[in-house]
């Protein structure tokens, strides 16, 4: 039988607090790239949240900037699907260096929205371990390694 979701493959993303302004534009051009955003929430991060996110890089020269940046105001995190969704976002997003961004790859998110290396406007998994990680990071609280409250939602 024909399975709709038959080679879709679902990652990670992450609209970082200096592009959460942009965020219907990368929204929007995350749609247009062809993905389906099968959840969507707001967060503020903690230091310890993003500390634990970020593990693979503890002790880093950029460790600590990188995590003040993240707690700095609020994240979109997007459980977004696709053939072949990891490379595909990361390719979406661009390089890391908003310079080699700017260069290589003048239309990604990063060349377009990022500021440097370090608010570079996203995240993406880098490998299905690292995705199947870090969906349960944001989404599926069930089963995950760490509780992120979404922000409240005021109606004023
Ligand atoms: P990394 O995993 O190397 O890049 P990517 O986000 O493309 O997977 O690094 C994680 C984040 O750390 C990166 O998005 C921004 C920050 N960072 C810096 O602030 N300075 C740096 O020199 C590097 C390499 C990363
Ligand atoms: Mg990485």
């Amino acid at each position: 039988a024909a399975d709709p979701k038959q080679g879709k493959e679902q990652t990670l993303g992450l609209i970082k607090p200096n592009a959460y302004s942009k965020r219907a534009d990368i929204i929007g051009l995350i749609k247009k790239d062809g993905f389906t955003i099968a959840e969507q929430k707001e967060v503020t991060l903690t230091r310890n949240q993003v500390e634990n996110f970020y593990a693979e890089h503890r002790g880093k020269k950029f460790y600590d900037e990188l995590c003040t940046f993240m707690t700095s105001g609020p994240t979109i995190a997007l459980l977004l699907e696709k053939a072949d969704a990891i490379k595909e976002w990361r390719r979406v997003m661009g390089p890391t260096s908003v310079e080699t961004a700017k260069k290589e790859a003048p239309n990604s998110i990063r060349a377009l929205y990022g500021e440097n290396v370090t608010k570079n406007a996203a995240h993406g998994s880098d490998s299905p371990e690292s995705a199947k990680r870090e969906v349960g990071f944001f989404f599926h609280v069930e089963d995950t390694y760490a509780m992120i409250k979404p922000n409240a939602v005021s109606h004023k």
